[in-house]
C-alpha cells in the first residue's frame, strides 16, 4: 500500500474501557472502527456451536478463515444470526481468550482484520494491533484500569443488559483472563515500546477520548 490510511491502536486488558473508548474515537474522527476481540468471540462461538473443541487449531483455524461475520454500526451477525450480546457472555470471554491462544486462529485472522484499514482512518480495539496487526500505526495506545474497576464497570454493562453478574466471579475471570492474556506464546498482551499508556482507573470515558484525540491531533 503506497499511502496506507492512518490507523489508532488502542490495546489493553479485558474490560479496560478500550471498546468505549476506541468507538467513541473512531465517531469523533469519522473512521472505521475494528473490534478485533469480537473475531475472537466470534470464532469461539461458531466452535462452540459446531462441537469443535476449543485447542483443536487446524479446525478453529479453519473456522477463523471461512468465519461468516457481519459487523455494521450496531449489530454483530454470525452466521445470519445476531450475536451482538450473545457474544459478550462470559462462557464466550472464556472460550475466546482460549482459542486466541493458538498462532493458526491469529494467522488465520490477519488479513480479515487488515482489511479494515480503509481511508479516511481505522480506529482498532484489541490486544496485538499495535504489535502485530497495524505495527505502523500512527498512533499507538495502552489502556489500563486496575482489576477490581475493571470488574465493577463489567458488573454494570452486565446488569444494565439484564444479565446476572457476581462480583467475585467476574473479577476472579477478569484475572483469569489477563493471566491467559499476557503469558501465552502468541501475540501476548504487552505493551509496545512506542505506545502511550493511558491508566483510565478513576477517569470518565469522554476524558479519556480527549486524551486520545488530543495525542492523535499532536501527531
Ligand atoms: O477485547 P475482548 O475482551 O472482546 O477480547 C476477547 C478475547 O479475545 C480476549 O480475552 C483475548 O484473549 C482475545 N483477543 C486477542 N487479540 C486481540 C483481541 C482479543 O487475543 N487483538
Amino acid at each position: 500500500m503506497s499511502n496506507p490510511a492512518p490507523v489508532i491502536a488502542i490495546d489493553g486488558p479485558s474490560a479496560s474501557g478500550k471498546g468505549t473508548v476506541a468507538h467513541k474515537v473512531a465517531e469523533a474522527l469519522g473512521f472505521h472502527f475494528l473490534d478485533s476481540g469480537a473475531l475472537y468471540r466470534l470464532v469461539a462461538m461458531a466452535a462452540m456451536n459446531r462441537g469443535i473443541e476449543l485447542d483443536d487449531a487446524p479446525a478453529l483455524a479453519a473456522l477463523a478463515l471461512d468465519l461468516d461475520a457481519r459487523f455494521d454500526s450496531s449489530t454483530i451477525k454470525l452466521d445470519g444470526h445476531d450475536v451482538t450480546d450473545a457474544i459478550r457472555e462470559e462462557r464466550v470471554s472464556g472460550a475466546a481468550s482460549k482459542v486466541a491462544a493458538l498462532q493458526p486462529v491469529r494467522d488465520a485472522l490477519l488479513a480479515r482484520q487488515r482489511a479494515f484499514r480503509e481511508a479516511p482512518g481505522l480506529v482498532a480495539d484489541g490486544r496485538d494491533m499495535g504489535s502485530v496487526v497495524f505495527p505502523d500505526a500512527t498512533l499507538k495506545i495502552f489502556l489500563t484500569a486496575d482489576a477490581a474497576e475493571r470488574a465493577r464497570r463489567r458488573y454494570k454493562q452486565l446488569i444494565e443488559k439484564g444479565m446476572s453478574a457476581r462480583m467475585d466471579v467476574l473479577l476472579q475471570e477478569i484475572r483469569d483472563r489477563d493471566a491467559r492474556d499476557s503469558k501465552r506464546a502468541a501475540a501476548p498482551l504487552q505493551k509496545c515500546a512506542d505506545a502511550v499508556e493511558l491508566d483510565t482507573t478513576g477517569i470518565p470515558v469522554d476524558a479519556a477520548v480527549a486524551q486520545v484525540l488530543a495525542l492523535y491531533r499532536g501527531k
